[in-house]
């Protein structure tokens, strides 16, 4: 055995108890009462990285949560290789849909259970611990590497992207590497080479000056809920189209041979559909396959709505004002700003009459594609190779990750998704887990990438 294979091997419960206290900092973002946290959690990581003999470690703080960066750059000949994750993680409710506390992790069937589990928290750490045992088996990385680890994810990096643009000399590298995404199934690993991109904006409409009884009223005045739903629904055709001009006018159609790869693949919606308890899988545009409408197409979602009485009983009233959040996936030439303007127009224009309507544009992220025979690309699905057995498989991923664009572009290299993750994991829901096998497969293909690219 190498000495690597060895330090691994003696060390394996030391990683997951490792990692368990990382998992039990409850480092939600998107909480303030849980600022302290996400600081506490940032603290652990700077330690860490010093501890396992990381370089000019920092905490830098931002106007919201910290970003950490480390580095260790003694290999002048080879690469620099500049890794991100998150430790931040989503909110934990329904809490009592857990069936161990979140922020309690518990091994269940080799698979750790607790918020951040899989996002990202342990597909960040296993990152430190390939730095760790390279550095203790052999004294040093065949490679240079930098961590740059953000707080901020799961609330769309507000913060990251100015520190990006500010230290581009301090970043430079050779490639950026990632572990916030998944495999494609047990044993089969993937490398994504899309990601959708995303924006939010959020419609109030307004009708008379107050709410209004029902029997003094009914019949005469018009219902914000009622022309709310009007609008709303102006925004898809029936083929399950968005019907806002325009949108599509950017969107990249899939090549034939990503048609033919997807195919091949083979997403298995009858297995989805036991999943999730639904006999049908008709969301989004008719004329396009259930795989390809989660990965390479955009679409629009109404994600909320309220308006009117939602107490106890009846209550006769004509609400006077009503209000959504809609949130769009974006793909690659879609520019979100663009497409919130073009959303904003429509809502507007078909504002039906006797409102007044008042959008408010937010978030917006963007969409990620890179070609799949990059070298750096084909290192990596070696890497795989030597630890899966297996070549990975090249996917988009639906769900987004905005700061990979914001990488690509302000460092000018190529950003490699290597994901360790399972469908199914559950992240952002309850009983979140990551299989402890693809926490160890995954040490082990990190370690291997970094052998593989050094020259
Ligand atoms: N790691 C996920 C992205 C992801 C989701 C990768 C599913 C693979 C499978 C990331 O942490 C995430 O949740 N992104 C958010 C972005 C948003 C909060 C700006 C998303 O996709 O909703
Ligand atoms: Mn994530
Ligand atoms: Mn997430």
């Amino acid at each position: 055995m190498s000495q690597l294979a060895e330090f691994l091997a003696t060390n394996q419960n030391k990683n997951v108890e490792e990692l368990k206290e990382l998992l039990r900092i409850p480092s939600i973002s998107a909480q303030s009462e849980h600022k302290e946290d996400v600081q506490t959690a940032a603290s652990w990581i700077a330690d860490k990285l010093k501890n396992i003999g990381m370089e000019h470690v920092e905490v830098i703080q931002t106007e919201g949560h910290p970003i950490i960066y480390a580095d260790w750059l003694h290999q002048e000949n080879a690469p620099t290789v500049l890794v991100y994750g998150h430790y931040d993680v989503q909110p934990v409710d329904p809490v009592h849909l857990w069936e161990t506390p979140p922020f309690e992790p518990t091994i269940r069937d080799e698979k750790i259970f607790a918020r951040g589990a899989t996002d990202d928290k342990g597909q960040l750490f296993l990152h430190i611990k390939a730095v760790e045992s390279l550095l203790k088996s052999e004294g040093k990385l065949p490679v240079n590497v930098k961590f740059c680890i953000e707080g901020e994810e799961e609330i769309g990096s507000p913060h990251l992207p100015a520190y990006l643009t500010d230290n581009k000399e301090k970043l430079s590298c050779d490639v950026v590497v990632i572990s916030d995404s998944d495999m494609w199934d047990k044993g089969v690993p993937a490398i994504t080479y899309s990601l959708r991109g995303l924006c939010a904006l959020e419609v109030s409409l307004h009708t008379a000056n107050t709410d209004l009884h029902s029997g003094s009223y009914g019949g005469g005045v018009q219902n914000a809920n009622h022309l709310l739903v009007q609008l709303l629904s102006s925004l898809h055709d029936t083929n399950g189209k968005v019907n806002v001009a325009h949108f599509y006018d950017d969107v990249v159609e899939l090549t034939e041979f990503e048609k033919e790869q997807m195919k091949a693949l083979g997403l298995d919606e009858e297995k989805v559909k036991e999943s999730l308890g639904l006999t049908d899988l008709t969301g989004g545009e008719k004329d396009y396959s259930y795989a390809e409408r989660i990965s390479s197409r955009p679409t629009l979602e109404i994600n909320g709505m309220w308006g009117g009485f939602q107490g106890e009983g009846t209550k006769t009233v004509i609400p006077n004002e009503a209000h959504a959040k809609i949130t769009c996936r974006l793909v690659n030439n879609q520019q979100p700003k663009k497409i919130q303007e073009l959303i904003k127009k429509h809502l507007e224009e078909f504002a039906p009459k006797g409102c007044t309507i008042k959008v408010s544009l937010q978030d917006t992220g963007n969409p990620f594609l890179t070609p799949i025979d990059s070298p750096m690309i084909q290192k990596a699905a070696e890497a795989y190779q030597n630890v899966y057995g297996k070549s990975p498989v090249y996917k988009r991923e639906g769900g987004s990750i905005p700061i990979v664009s914001d990488f690509n572009q302000a460092l000018n290299v190529p950003v490699v998704l290597m994901g360790f993750g399972l469908p199914g994991e559950n992240l952002h829901a309850p009983n979140e887990h990551f299989h402890l096998e693809n926490f160890n497969k995954g040490i082990l293909t990190i370690c291997s990438f970094f052998e593989l690219i050094k020259k």
